[in-house]
């Protein structure tokens, strides 16, 4: 890379794309990792996910193996996924139940909350105490586990008071999984979420979509102001009903809550607009309430709604490759065929996903070319991407010091 990474961050023109470099070199992919990844709070499950005690997943974040595993005391735990013998991989598996870690390569055993049990032959001035599993910082908010790779995680609290209570009437400690999809799309990790942060694009690629989310950049954007009446009347409606849905946006630009409406008369993210599930999830009072929006950079953003709760969950993979993980849950008791169709429940978002991996690809692909100039954004339709252009300009500046680029 001929520029530094401070340089290209310095001269950004206000209101525009990044630069190629931000999309497509390793270098700058590695910074983003090491900067943003390893060091801030990432979304990885529903709590759900890990049904009973012995339930774990594995997840892979850059160079880092994670195991979130729920203990015999129904805790959920996350811990780097490495051996503390010789180091090897401890679970290989996506996800599993064991009541007990047993490392494969010698068979050291390790309690699920990450003690050392069992090593054989290791003499009697070994101790166990000292080699248990090294954990990952943790927390389960309403229903859904965050982790921090780093050992001093950022303030977590803070986020978690202004959301906790938007998520409480959602009751995602009774929810199931009802169907969870990955996906690889082709594209740098930014442009993921560029794309995820405006709907400019919706009406010429969301068909499905478009039968229910309104293509209103009130809605989807982070303008200034106060809402247009009829988004401040669905607040106060919601509100005084006891449901917490005003927009708010936190002060560093990493999250934001509102509960937006969807079409008038719309229920659920379905292709007829009625609702997914009979079994609601939740306490919701109002079929149309609309969509709790929530996004958490770098790594979620969701739909919490009256019937039913989708999460979406992003991973850098490559500088080009990006990881996207959809999870639809439902009612813990919610049966599938009685109070649910499964088709019926995941097709909108389905087929969105995939619209949307096709755009992000074809934007890589454009990027890409020696002839690409970054372009200027619209302030109307894509305030959400130039908001989250400057949180991510922001934050990497402002945390750039102990970075040293093999370029610099
Ligand atoms: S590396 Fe795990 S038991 Fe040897
Ligand atoms: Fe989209």
């Amino acid at each position: 890379m001929q520029d530094t990474l401070r340089d290209l961050l310095a001269r950004h023109t206000p209101g525009h794309a990044l630069e190629q470099p931000f999309y497509t070199d390793p270098d700058l992919f590695r910074a983003d990792m090491e900067t943003i990844f390893y060091r801030d709070w990432l979304y990885a499950i529903p709590a759900c996910e890990l049904e009973k005690s012995g339930s774990y997943v594995t997840h892979r974040v850059g160079a880092y193996g994670v195991i979130l595993v729920r203990g015999a005391d129904g805790e959920i735990r996350a811990f780097h996924n490495t051996c503390r013998h010789r180091g090897s991989v401890l679970c290989k598996s996506a996800k599993g139940n064991s009541p007990k870690l047993v490392c494969p390569y010698h068979q050291w055993t390790y309690e699920l909350d990450g003690r050392l049990l069992w090593a054989r032959d290791m003499g009697d001035d070994f101790d166990a105490s000292a080699h248990g599993l090294k954990p990952v910082a943790c927390r389960v908010l309403a229903g859904l586990v965050y982790i921090c790779l780093s050992d001093n995680p950022p303030d977590f609290d803070t986020f978690a008071a202004l959301a906790g209570p938007y998520l409480a009437p959602h009751d995602l400690t009774d929810a199931k999984v009802a169907y969870s999809s990955s996906i690889i799309e082709n594209g740098n990790w930014k442009l993921v979420w560029e794309n995820n942060r405006e709907c400019y694009h919706c009406g010429g690629n969301h068909p499905a979509l478009c039968r229910t989310y309104p293509d209103d950049p009130d809605v989807s954007g982070v303008g200034d102001g106060p809402p247009p009446a009829h988004i401040a009347a669905h607040f106060k409606k919601l509100e005084d009903a006891g449901i917490p849905s005003t927009f708010h946006l936190a002060d560093s630009g990493q999250y934001r809550v509102a509960r937006m409406p969807l079409k008038p008369g719309v229920k659920s993210y379905t292709m007829d607009g009625g609702a997914a599930v009979t079994k609601k999830l939740g306490r919701v009072p109002f079929d149309d309430a609309g969509t709790l929006l929530k996004f958490h950079y770098p790594t979620t953003w969701n739909h919490f709604l009256p019937d039913h709760s989708i999460t979406f969950r992003v991973t850098p993979v490559s500088p080009t490759e990006t990881e996207v993980r959809t999870t639809w849950l439902v009612h813990k008791d919610a049966v599938e065929g009685r109070d649910y169709d499964l088709k019926r429940l995941t097709e909108v978002w389905i087929a969105t996903n995939d619209e949307d991996r096709q755009v992000v690809e074809d934007n890589q692909q454009g990027i890409n070319s020696p002839a690409y100039q970054p372009g200027p954004y619209s302030e109307r339709q894509e305030s959400g991407v130039i908001q989250f252009v400057d949180w991510y300009r922001t934050t990497m500046a402002s945390r750039l010091d102990p970075v040293s680029l093999a370029a610099e």
